[in-house]
């Protein structure tokens, strides 16, 4: 179980691009730290999960309040929200208009950069060495050798979303999954 050691923690450069690009500033890491207690109360039994699960935040830092967010993000979009220990995470909005159950773990399996969507190309395309991904993060252009991580996305009762870790079979390669 992760020590929630709050302050003290020095995030790592990957990380701190991270924040600085969505001005999280500074005060995410102790953010996190008094939220911890918190998710694991919202974690819902019925999910399986045993813990590690977050409350899905915007740029801002305030959770995400599905009703909300889904008025101001249509039909394919692919944003980022803080997920699962801070790192970058795309939820994805499905055809219908709803919150889809994965959501993709931003942070590119060559060597870490926060990867972009791009919506013309409709791929997730890595500015550092130019790996890609189709729309659900499977890899298909190296040097990346691996898909994006999934995490599991859940709409809970009183309209949060939360991020448990994906332990099932990947399903865009019918494989166990890399990440666990
Ligand atoms: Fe993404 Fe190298 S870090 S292609």
């Amino acid at each position: 179980m992760a020590q929630v050691s709050g302050m003290s923690d020095v995030p790592d450069m990957g990380r701190r691009q991270f924040m600085n690009l969505l001005t999280f500033g500074t005060i995410t890491g102790t953010a996190l730290g008094a939220l911890y207690p918190v998710v694991k109360y919202f974690i819902p039994p019925s999910s399986g999960g045993t813990g590690g699960g977050v409350v899905a935040k915007d740029a801002l830092g305030n959770d995400i309040k599905v009703s909300d967010y889904l008025t101001k993000h249509l039909p394919g979009d692919r944003s980022l929200a803080q997920g699962i220990k801070g790192d970058p995470t795309y939820v994805i909005v499905t055809e219908d208009h709803q919150i889809a159950n994965y959501g993709l773990n931003a942070v590119c399996t060559h060597l870490g950069c926060v990867v972009p969507w791009n919506v013309s190309e409709n791929k997730f395309i890595c500015p550092c060495h130019g790996s890609q991904y189709d729309s659900t993060g499977k890899v298909v252009r190296g040097p990346a050798p691996l898909s994006l991580a999934l995490v599991r996305a859940t709409v809970t009762e009183d309209d949060k979303l939360v991020f448990t870790p994906w332990t099932e079979t990947d399903f865009r390669t019918g494989k166990e999954p890399w990440w666990t």
